[in-house]
């Protein structure tokens, strides 16, 4: 899915990370580094996977990308600005589906995306028509009149992919956008994320435990561990890095495990990201 753009080496980058580094905690009970002195670029129109064992550093470096953490050390840049002093810009450039649910149970479906419409200053005359247009995409048109708090695992999944897309995003952030999806499901994610890449150019920005879809979708992985970048490549090319098993060519799963096993660290991080996943869903529904 490598467009003109992404692929023409001159081309300026649409994500730029610059020795970013970010550590949570207090010396009182102990610092500590979720992102260690991360340097990465992403193309436009390119569509890379983060990936990496729990507690990796990668929501927290999305985060940061996303103006939603303060940069501590380091620099990132969007399409050029600074998402230091450039955050209001940065967040209308920006689509993002968080790893935790966001909808807001006591809507509908499309007020859910109404709401984000509003957010993102898109002019009242076309509010309606893009609305609609991305709850069809979803394929949640017949649902939009219900409460988000009647709707399955997979529909608020989608809820929240329409309201990522609904300002067109140049770059699109999605953490762990498919977990709890039925395949039909997922592969219907993964189409109507594809086919607005293909539109309009979108870069994208995925993680996911799922290496197939990693494998399937993304023109480059970048392999982190303890906060570290550990890999980066196109995934025939991380697979062709490292040998396989019993006469196999490596799969990306194998590769996942060469650099996972430098330490697996999930600690505090899978806990305390399951306790609040339970805390929104329950708000949700
Ligand atoms: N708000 C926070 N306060 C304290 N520590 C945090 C916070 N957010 C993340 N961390 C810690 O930072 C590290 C990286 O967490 P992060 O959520 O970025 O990992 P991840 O790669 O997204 O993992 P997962 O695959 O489980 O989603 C973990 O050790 C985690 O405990
Ligand atoms: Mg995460």
């Amino acid at each position: 899915m490598n467009t003109d753009m992404a692929s023409s080496p001159g081309a300026a980058p649409a994500v730029e990370i610059d020795h970013l580094s970010h550590a949570f905690g207090n010396r009182r009970h102990g610092r500590h580094t979720a992102v260690d002195d991360l340097t990465l670029s992403v193309r436009p129109g390119e569509c890379l996977g983060l990936l990496g064992p729990n507690g990796a550093g990668k929501t927290t470096t999305i985060r940061l990308v996303n103006t939603l953490l303060p940069i501590q050390q380091g620099r990132i840049r969007i399409h050029g600005l600074d998402v230091t002093h450039h955050a209001m810009k940065v967040r209308r450039l920006i689509g993002y589906v968080p790893q935790q649910l966001s909808i807001e149970g006591a809507l509908t479906g499309r007020e859910n995306v109404e709401w984000f419409a509003r957010l993102f200053d898109i002019p009242r005359s076309q509010r309606a028509a893009r609305v609609e247009s991305v709850l069809e995409m979803v394929d949640l048109t017949d649902a939009a009149e219900r409460l988000a708090s009647t709707f399955s695992g997979g529909m608020v999944r989608r809820l929240e992919l329409a309201q990522a897309l609904v300002n067109r995003p140049a770059v699109l952030v999605l953490d762990e956008p498919t977990v709890g999806l039925d395949p039909v499901a997922r592969d219907s994610v993964w189409e109507r994320v594809h086919q607005m890449q293909i539109e309009h150019g979108m870069t994208v920005i995925i993680t996911t435990h799922y290496m197939d879809e990693a494998e399937a979708m993304c023109d480059r992985v970048a392999m982190m561990t303890h906060g570290r970048l550990a890999a980066l490549g196109a995934p025939e090319e991380l697979r062709a890095a490292i040998p396989g098993r019993d006469g196999d060519p490596a799969t990306l799963e194998d590769v996942f495990r060469h650099y996972a096993r430098s330490g697996l660290n999930e600690d505090q991080g899978g806990i305390r990201n399951v306790r609040a996943g339970r805390r929104t869903a329950s708000r949700v529904g």
